[in-house]
């Protein structure tokens, strides 16, 4: 049997874990898979029929029609959605249905990148690599701000700031697969690195274990 060789990243929201998971896709040429946006599909599905966020049964379904080939990161991207994704992501049943398709696609050939809150954790604990990582809460609401400056937007940095520390509490307090780094991951600050530097640090991990295996 070939084997499927499978990159684990975890980490908050704004740490630059997507861009990472990106140029990883891309340098070893693995499919790639942001878990984030199959809870935010989920979220926006309530969103789009008016349902309470808290309709459990109403998010199981939508999580059932969730199709990984079909996300639209423009339409799911969206600050609110994100907020919306945090709060499905609590309930057990509608993380049962995403994790299965998410080990799905985990499994096709050759592989691939994923990154979300649980990944090393729970939907690939036997991973080949499993990276966190992270940047302090003010690092992100400041990439956060400069983000949204750069499009011509204003936002206040204390909101920010708050908003994004409520989204850590959420996602690592929760009972079932809280944000944490997985026993065997390897730690990336990014507070002080620039994006490139992270892809650099994360190539020199991947190789070593590449050729340790060789
Ligand atoms: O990474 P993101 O901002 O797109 O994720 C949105 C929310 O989805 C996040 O706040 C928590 C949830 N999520 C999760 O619980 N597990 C994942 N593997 C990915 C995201």
């Amino acid at each position: 049997m070939t084997h499927v060789f499978t990159i684990a990243i975890d980490g908050p929201a704004g740490a630059g874990k997507g861009t990472l998971a990106r140029r990883l896709a891309d340098h070893y040429r693995l499919n790639l898979l942001d878990t984030g946006l199959t809870y935010r599909a989920v979220a926006y599905a309530l969103i789009q029929h008016a349902l309470p966020l808290d309709n459990v049964s109403a998010a199981e379904t939508a999580a059932r029609q969730v199709d990984l080939a079909k996300l639209d990161r423009t339409v799911l991207s969206a600050h609110a959605v994100g907020e919306a994704a945090s709060k499905v992501a609590v309930y057990p049943t509608v993380r049962r249905i995403l994790v299965e398709k998410q080990r799905d696609f985990a499994k096709t050939p050759p592989g691939a990148v994923l990154d979300g809150r649980d990944i090393g954790t729970v939907v690939c604990p036997d991973a080949d690599i499993k990276l966190y990582v992270t940047a302090s809460a003010e690092v992100r609401a400041q990439r956060r701000l400069a983000e949204i400056e750069s499009i011509g937007g204003t936002a206040d940095f204390t909101e920010i700031l708050a908003d994004i520390m409520r989204r850590d509490e959420r996602d690592m307090g929760r009972a079932d697969s809280p944000l944490k780094p997985a026993a065997d991951a390897h730690l990336l600050d990014t507070s002080e690195m620039a994006i490139e530097a992270a892809f650099l640090a994360a190539m020199a991990i991947i190789d070593d274990v590449l050729a340790k295996r060789d």
